[in-house]
């Protein structure tokens, strides 16, 4: 069973050159070369071949690369893309996706690129919120994520983004169902305060008990946090264990449903057992 891991994304401005050379000895899972909100307008260009730069040259490791391109509609879409195709990173993340009509569009301008280019997507609009299933089922020509844009959301709709994020729950859990409803994965969006480590922790255990595969983050300050809480701990693959071995025993193999310690463990939950350990295995 093949698993990337994704527990850690982190974003960089692509004009932030330093910031570049660093994370390729950062311990985080991807780099997202930003193109978009995190650059300046006079600094799209430099950005951009900076972008170019740091996929050529490599060096990254086993981290997947992703460039964040400028929305199509933007001066500076078109040439983002041109740019992005042509130096193959892992994956092109577009802001600000809607609805599946612009997913076809992106798609049209990723033509060139190998199939192995995955195509992801900024979930950040409220429009979106209503056409995740479309947008999900429109990306899954290519190996797909969604990624939260909450800062956006919160723009958008007027909401306060505190760290319990009340008014984003129902919508996390539609873009986790809508993800992996079509073989997509599903990244948590960045929590702004990145001195206050309780306060990410904290995000991190709910992304993760909601489905995400891991969260965007901002600042090398996050990563370990976001590692941790996104690998399976002692207890998962403890349980992972014992629910492979129960099925393995001899008076259990004509049995759907079983008993490992207080619990009730049935045949669909080897799977995720057998998943567990497959992502302790990376770590
Ligand atoms: N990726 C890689 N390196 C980073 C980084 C990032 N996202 N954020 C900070 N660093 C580096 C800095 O370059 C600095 O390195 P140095 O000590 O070798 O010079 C070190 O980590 C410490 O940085 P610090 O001084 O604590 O932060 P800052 O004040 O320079 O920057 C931010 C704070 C928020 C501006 C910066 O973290 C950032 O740009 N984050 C990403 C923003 C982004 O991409 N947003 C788009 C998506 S929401
Ligand atoms: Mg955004």
């Amino acid at each position: 069973m093949t698993v990337r891991p994704r527990r850690s994304a982190l974003y960089m401005p692509a004009s932030n050159q330093r910031a570049i050379d660093k994370a390729r000895d950062l311990p985080c899972d991807v780099v997202i070369l930003d193109l978009e909100d995190a650059v300046a307008p006079e600094a799209k260009e430099e950005a951009r071949a900076n972008a170019v730069r740091a996929v050529r040259d490599g060096g990254f490791g086993e981290r997947e690369l992703v460039i964040r391109v400028n929305a199509l509609g933007t001066p500076w879409a078109q040439d983002d893309l041109a740019a992005a195709v042509a130096a193959r990173p892992d994956a092109i993340l577009a802001p600000k996706v809607g609805d599946a009509e612009i997913v076809h569009r992106y798609l049209a301008a990723l033509a060139e690129a190998p199939p192995t280019t995955g195509f992801w997507a900024m979930v950040e609009s409220c429009r979106a919120i209503f056409r995740l299933d479309a947008v999900a089922a429109a990306m899954a020509v290519r190996p797909g994520a969604f990624v939260l844009g909450t800062n956006d959301l919160a723009k958008e709709m007027g909401a306060r983004l505190t760290v319990e994020r009340t008014p984003f729950l129902g919508m996390m859990a539609m873009a986790v169902a809508a993800a992996k409803g079509h073989g997509l994965a599903v990244l948590d969006g960045v929590y702004n305060a990145f001195d206050d480590e309780a306060g990410l922790a904290r995000q991190c255990v709910e992304a993760r008990a909601y489905g995400f595969d891991g969260k965007t983050l901002i600042h090398p300050r996050q990563i370990e946090v976001a590692n941790r809480a996104f690998s399976p701990d002692d207890d998962e693959i403890a349980w992972a264990r014992a629910a492979i071995a129960a099925f393995e025993l001899p008076e259990n193999a004509g049995k759907g449903a079983v008993r490992v310690g207080g619990e009730m463990v049935e045949r669909l939950h080897l799977d995720q057992a057998q998943a567990v350990l497959a992502r302790a295995a990376k770590n």
